[in-house]
């Protein structure tokens, strides 16, 4: 293959990797490019997507109460890891400016024009925020940033951390709390055990925007590699195991079919799957073990009437 002679792109390299495993899979990190983008923005929208409404409810009902829990009268900088189009967070900024708290807001993302929407919009609806943005990611963010004197508290909101697995989550939580100075806080949304139809519904929604969102990135592969993916040859398929509390994601192949990718061919065989993404959702003991893990202490939880989802703020 001519694989070893050319320098592939970090997509490519794990696209090839992926589909040559025993189990194929490809990895949701690759879903947002700017279609991906749009359609995340329209599943946030979607009446079945019920994480977005939950988690704003959260701030809505406890904003007070968090920002006791943040507040210890000294200034503080929060940084945003993924912060997106911010529209959750912006409901806990605005609160904390009205309140006349003293605090630098810092949204981190790789996408440079996701931030600039992000501040003019923010600098527009919050005067006297203080915005830095910072373009790169996570890690580098948190290495130049973690330096300032000031108590650091990390926003990872919206179940992010639900695209790894238990120990995947352990292992960067333990990693991220490295990085943390003693007193530096963690405030993590995270999505919880429920109903399992009301799980799979969010994650097989009746508009296919969910289907697309993960059809999308074959149309990717197709554009960014040269390859030939034919998306109707794909069945979207959501599965929920409520042991893990990993709601998993695969597109199967619907028939035996040769994929071509430039020279390289990927054989499927009828009903073959690829695992495309986790979506993990949190009992009580998965949290304790996470908190432990990665050597948090757990301060407060915070969450919707219905208990569907939860913010909780961790300390270093
Ligand atoms: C952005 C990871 C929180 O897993 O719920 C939405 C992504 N995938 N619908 C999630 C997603 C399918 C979402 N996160």
């Amino acid at each position: 293959m001519s694989k070893d002679t050319i320098i592939l792109t970090p997509l490519a390299e794990d696209v090839y990797t992926g589909l040559q495993a025993r189990n194929k899979y490809l990895s949701s990190k690759y879903f947002y490019d700017a279609k991906g983008d749009e359609l995340f923005q329209r599943i946030m929208h979607l009446d079945e997507y019920y994480l977005t409404r939950k988690e704003l409810e959260i701030f809505e009902t406890h904003k007070k109460a968090i920002l006791e829990e943040i507040n210890d009268g000294e200034p503080f900088r929060i940084i945003e890891l993924g912060a997106g189009d911010g529209l959750k967070t912006k409901v806990l900024l605005k609160y904390f400016i009205e309140q006349g708290v003293d605090f630098t807001y810092t949204p981190v993302d790789i996408s440079g024009n996701v931030l600039e929407i992000l501040e003019s919009n923010l600098k527009a609806d919050i005067p006297g925020l203080n915005i830095e943005s910072y373009e790169g990611d996570y890690f580098d963010a948190l290495a130049e940033i973690s330096e300032s004197p000031e108590k650091d508290i990390v926003f990872f909101l919206g179940s992010t951390i639900g695209n790894f697995s238990q120990e995947e989550a352990e292992v960067f939580l333990t990693d991220l709390q490295n990085y943390l100075k003693e007193g530096d806080l963690l405030f993590l949304g995270v999505d919880l055990k429920k109903d399992p139809s009301i799980i799979l519904k969010a994650y097989n929604d009746s508009q296919g925007v969910t289907r697309e969102f993960n059809l999308n990135l074959l149309d990717r592969i197709n554009s960014e590699l040269g390859a030939d993916f034919d998306r109707d040859q794909f069945l979207h398929y959501p599965y929920y195991n409520p042991h893990t509390g990993e709601c998993r994601s695969y597109l199967i192949s619907k028939i035996d079919q040769v994929v071509t990718i430039g020279e390289d061919e990927f054989h499927f065989r009828e009903w073959e799957a690829i695992f495309m993404e986790i979506s993990k959702k949190y009992d009580q003991p998965q949290l304790e073990e996470l908190a432990s893990a990665s050597g948090f202490r757990r301060l407060a939880s915070f969450l919707d009437s219905e208990r569907w989802f939860a913010d909780l703020l961790w300390a270093k």
